[in-house]
């Protein structure tokens, strides 16, 4: 089973649609049994919380139900993840900090570096203090990332 687990801040509005985008393509592709999907913050503030609502909404408007709860992600969360996809390169740095060794800092890799469409941008833009605008953006970024994410995972594990 390959692990992978989507990092943002606060696990309530980035990750957490993620999470349940590449889900669903993993559903799709019949890789359930094969690749587990998870996400986490960096930040403590929203442990336990569903997705903000404006985030459920918007996956809502696409067909995707949002169901996880916040959760922090850990220094043991290394060793049980085979990929870990920071959303900006603060969560990259913050995870570099946490990371137990070089071996475990390989699994890190910025989630937009699979977007073929980033113009040299690998932030995915919190939409936590902005407007309705921003959740559909980082909707449009997450959806198209996440086939380019199972690729890397397919080409690696021989799925
Ligand atoms: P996320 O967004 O990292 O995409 O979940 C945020 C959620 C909460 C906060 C910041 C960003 N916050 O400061 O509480």
């Amino acid at each position: 089973m390959v692990q992978v687990c989507f990092v943002c801040l606060g696990n309530i509005c980035r990750s957490p649609l993620a999470e349940g985008v590449f889900k669903s393509l993993v559903a799709r592709e019949g890789l359930e049994n094969k690749i587990f999907v998870s996400s986490a913050g960096v930040g403590d503030w929203h442990i336990g919380e569903l997705p903000d609502a404006r985030m459920m909404q918007t996956a809502r408007k696409n067909g995707l139900q949002l169901t996880s709860r916040a959760r922090q992600f850990q220094a043991e969360d290394f060793h049980s993840t085979d990929l870990i996809l920071a959303m900006d390169e603060s969560n990259l740095s913050a995870l570099e900090q946490m990371s137990p060794s070089l071996d475990a800092r390989e699994k890190l890799r910025l989630f937009r570096s699979f977007d073929q469409e980033n113009r040299g941008d690998l932030n995915v833009p919190d939409p936590y203090y902005g407007g309705a605008g921003g959740f559909d953006h980082v909707f449009e970024i997450v959806q198209r990332t996440c086939p380019g994410v199972l690729q890397f995972i397919k080409d690696r594990s021989g799925l």
